[in-house]
């Protein structure tokens, strides 16, 4: 059990979650969900890279995408950097993200960017609810749900990031954290919408820590998550949804993780602002 609160964190790791009344499906991906869901790869370079190192980290980025089939690719830039980002990708297949937006059309609102805006410079994704968001500027779980409804009604796709905290790993709440942020966060999104969300499950004491969940701890709470979107949409949402796993990947680590059935893309952090590493990432074995 993971109620030993005084675990070192690479005990963490080794340490399967309980499970509770949805069984982990087995490591077999079958065809037809295989052939249902492309998975994604984005990259999040969060606050990083100036106007010259992001369209040269872009263009790299779009280069080895050229090589890599059967899957998505995405670079959730920095703001200011969306245009030229997206100039230095126009001829790929990558998509371009913005890291958040704000649910308001327009308004007195300094310093925030609405999802009009993204759109108007050929945003394709926005992220919402990173946990970085919600621990250092307080977006809590009806922010997130505003702003994610806002990013569809938009005609955007989202990337909803949701997942615990250590000590709610360590006390078994892994599952209902999930819950909770996955009930409030897609509170009022539509099955017909669910088609223009993406889930990122990044546990977050994985995040820039080094400290990467176990493929089948990861399997295990991506399991849950589907089986989530089987009980409270239907099994045809659950069939379609790409969750991405977050934390800590990288090159060395990417070809385990997609081995998993449920896991269908990772959103990259550190790890996607080096070319080589992120184009390794991007073209994981198959
Ligand atoms: P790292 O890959 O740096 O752990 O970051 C993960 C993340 O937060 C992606 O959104």
């Amino acid at each position: 059990m993971l109620a030993t609160l005084a675990l070192a964190p690479h005990a963490l790791l080794s340490q399967p979650l309980a499970v509770g009344r949805h069984a982990v499906p087995g490591q077999t991906r079958s065809a037809v969900l295989m052939a249902e869901r492309t998975p994604l790869i984005a990259g999040n370079w969060k606050m990083n890279t100036d106007l010259a190192s992001a369209v040269e980290l872009a263009k790299a980025v779009a280069d080895a995408s050229a090589k890599a089939t059967d899957v998505d690719v995405a670079v959730c830039v920095p703001a200011p950097f969306l245009i030229p980002v997206k100039e230095a990708i126009k001829d790929s297949k990558v998509g371009v993200g913005a890291q958040d937006c704000y649910f308001e059309d327009a308004g007195a609102y300094t310093g925030e960017i609405s999802t009009s805006m993204l759109k108007s410079v050929g945003t394709d994704y926005v992220v919402t609810g990173h946990s970085e968001r919600r621990a250092i500027f307080g977006d809590d779980d009806e922010a997130v749900n505003k702003k994610t409804l806002k990013v569809l009604a938009e005609g955007l796709k989202a990337i909803l990031c949701i997942g615990e905290l250590k000590e709610e790993r360590e006390s078994g709440e892994t599952f209902n954290v999930c819950d909770t942020q996955l009930t409030k966060g897609l509170a009022g999104v539509s099955a017909e919408q669910m088609a223009d969300v993406v889930i990122a499950y990044e546990p977050v004491w994985a995040i820039g820590t080094g400290l990467t969940a176990t493929p089948a701890m990861a399997q295990e709470t991506h399991a849950y998550i589907r089986s989530w979107f089987v009980d409270n949409y239907s099994q045809e949402v659950a069939d379609k949804v790409v969750i991405q796993y977050g934390g800590s990947v990288k090159a060395d680590n990417v070809d385990e993780l997609m081995a998993c059935p449920d896991i269908d893309g990772a959103l990259v952090g550190g790890a996607s602002l080096q070319a080589d590493g992120f184009s390794r990432i991007i073209n994981f074995e198959k």
